[in-house]
């Protein structure tokens, strides 16, 4: 089977992670394993995303691989799936799974993410490794990757996979009206809005604007949106450390104020 091993760590080859699959390669050399580091690329695929559709396109199953970052996955996997669906390249019938590592803290969330993103893409979903980041080290944490696979294996060839729990019927898009006459106004709070929206997300602004007209102190609102972020965190926790984050973006400076 042709694996493509999608390593969606910002680490690169230094993940975790992607050592469980470069452990099943080694123990399953009759497949074939092809890796790429898609979170260290993502720029890159951003401006030409032609090598990685050519990749994709030979794959018989992808296996994303990746950590649990902040509750769900790295900034850098999001990407991905976004110029993915945006490419519009045809996965549908291909396998899918992925293996994780992370202290368990939302890794149910994250594999829900990347499952229901595979639906979206009509792939055949089979559940993936929720693994410990330290489970590679122990001869239980490498009996489960090993068993893991097998499982894996036996559903391709024998058809099995996650079917998905159902769609959202598509409908016209309506737009809500703000409703919500300005509430008389004071200071000595500063109520700071953080959001994400794009000029078209108009029901998100006008909740927001509703919102400020009930609020009885001033506000302001700070779109993210417009903030020109250097990249992805890069789990280097240098920010632990020195309170500063690597990028020179200005942005734990902002985040602060
Ligand atoms: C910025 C950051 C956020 C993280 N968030 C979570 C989390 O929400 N839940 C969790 O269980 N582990 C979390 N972790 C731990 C990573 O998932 C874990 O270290 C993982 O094994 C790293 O894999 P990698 O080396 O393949 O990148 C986080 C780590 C970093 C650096």
């Amino acid at each position: 089977m042709k694996i493509l091993v999608l390593n969606a760590s910002p680490k690169g080859k230094n993940s975790t992670t992607v050592h469980t699959a470069l452990y099943l390669q080694a123990l399953y050399p009759e497949h074939s394993f092809t890796f790429v580091p898609v979170g260290q690329r993502i720029k890159s695929y951003e401006k030409d995303f032609t090598p990685l559709r050519t990749e994709l396109k030979k794959a018989d199953l992808l296996l994303f691989t990746y950590p649990v970052y902040t509750f769900i996955a790295p900034y850098q996997l999001h990407r991905l799936i976004e110029l993915m669906k945006e490419d519009g390249v045809d996965l549908s019938g291909k396998f899918a799974s992925q293996i994780t590592t992370s202290k368990h803290f939302y890794d149910v969330t994250a594999h829900r993410y990347v499952e229901e993103n595979c639906f979206d893409l009509g792939m055949k979903v089979v559940r993936g490794l929720p693994a410990d980041m330290d489970d590679l080290l122990t001869e239980k944490g490498q009996q489960d990757a090993s068993n893991f696979f097998e499982q894996l294996l036996f559903s391709c060839k024998h058809g099995l996979f996650v079917t998905p729990s159902g769609r959202a019927p598509r409908r016209e898009k309506s737009v809500y009206q703000p409703v919500i006459p300005s509430a008389p106004k004071t200071t000595g709070k500063d109520v700071v809005i953080v959001t994400n929206y794009d000029q078209s997300d108009e029901n998100l602004q006008n909740m927001i604007s509703d919102f400020r007209a009930a609020l009885p102190y001033e506000s302001r609102v700070v779109n993210l949106r417009h903030f020109p972020f250097s990249g992805g965190c890069l789990g280097c926790f240098g920010c632990a450390v020195t309170g500063k984050c690597v990028y020179k973006d200005g942005f734990d400076e902002f985040l602060r104020k």
